[in-house]
């Protein structure tokens, strides 16, 4: 058995791994308008320059020190609002309105951070270390024709650790009653590696999509018969993704903001793959499916999120008033995850 090397304390102001692929907005979120959004403390500008490609800068202008973001796009350059100076996606300047003749242009560098936008979201890359050496998760289902998908934002007023141990401890079915779509979750076994946690549990879920009728389940409890499921929640360092049985496969991926405030994205999907009839119809028709069912499952989505972040904000708010308070563990997940924090929060260039 390995001995804890930190205490828990420690765990509830750890920094992050910056050497990851972190989520900072959803795609459509982002147009020629910037916006500004915080990764681990660090502020961003985000917008489309003139070819719809997402750019990533620090969000304070060299000049003196405001925020871009609340500057405008003006043919394709970062303009600001103060003096409209301009700056190309490098992060240099490159038009100054009131630049004199025998002036020359500030020689000045905003920092620039790799981004991506892929299934839906915006995926930036904080750390020092080479971006392209690195694949963000990405959420394969989300173009997927088969999966239908559901949204719902968590401004979860906590460190993120709080909220990764909700989602990796499947014994909280307890506070989610009518909204849960399993039951008695019992812990099989956990595996461990250097970027990961996996827990697999065997529970008793409510649905079965396997007729097109079986969608109503999703409405009427009264259709629901519980059947054993294996239901697998993974750390996917920094994100989070879990499967019960065929039919459901959730994602949360994570954007921490500080030590006291974590953004993610939840995204639920409900599988179609059973329906084989339906792979036959043309794709046309299949996409307007998807696309009609998108948010279908969007209530009891954002009622998790609401049990589960007022839980999570008086768990923070017990930290704050005493740090040392002791707490009681019974499911053997959580240490795993919280070694992972640990040690990822502990290596070269991690952000505190
Ligand atoms: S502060 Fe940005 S242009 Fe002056
Ligand atoms: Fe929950």
């Amino acid at each position: 058995m390995q001995t804890q090397a930190y205490k828990i304390a420690d765990i509830r102001t750890r920094g992050i791994n910056p050497n990851y692929w972190y989520v900072v907005a959803r795609s459509t979120e982002v147009t020629d308008k910037p916006i500004g959004v915080t990764l681990w403390k660090q502020e961003i500008v985000l917008y489309r320059d003139a070819t719809g490609t997402i750019q990533a800068l620090e969000d304070v202008c060299p000049h003196r020190l405001v925020k871009l973001s609340e500057g405008q796009v003006v043919g394709g350059q970062l303009e600001c609002a103060y003096h409209g100076w301009q700056f190309n996606e490098m992060g240099r300047c490159t038009a100054v309105p009131y630049l004199a003749e025998n002036q020359k242009l500030p020689n000045c560098q905003i920092r620039r951070y790799p981004v991506r936008e892929l299934d839906g979201f915006v995926w930036l890359f904080p750390g020092e270390e080479d971006a392209d050496l690195v694949e963000p998760l990405g959420v394969p289902e989300w173009d997927h024709l088969n999966y239908i998908a559901t949204v719902s934002v968590i401004d979860c007023p906590g460190h993120y650790s709080y909220l990764i141990e909700n989602l990796m401890d499947m014994h909280h079915g307890h506070l989610h009653d009518n909204y849960q779509a399993w039951a008695s979750a019992s812990l099989l076994n956990i595996e461990t590696q250097e970027a990961r946690v996996d827990a697999h549990y065997e529970a008793q879920s409510y649905y079965r999509i396997d007729k097109i009728w079986s969608i109503s389940q999703l409405f009427f409890p009264a259709l629901r018969r519980l059947h054993p499921e294996p239901l697998d929640v993974s750390y996917v360092y920094p994100h989070w993704v879990s499967s019960l049985g065929q039919d459901f496969k959730i994602y949360c991926l994570f954007c921490p903001i500080s030590e006291t405030q974590t953004k993610a994205y939840l995204i639920h999907f409900t599988s179609l793959n059973a329906f084989w009839r339906l792979h036959k119809l043309p794709v046309v028709f299949r996409r307007f499916v998807k696309d009609s069912l998108f948010g279908s499952a969007q209530k009891l989505l954002d009622g998790l999120v609401e049990q589960d972040v007022a839980m999570i904000e008086q768990e923070q708010q017990a930290f704050l008033k005493n740090s040392r308070q002791r707490t009681y563990e019974l499911n053997r997940t959580i240490a795993k995850v919280q070694r992972l924090i640990y040690e990822q929060a502990q290596r070269e260039n991690s952000l505190d």
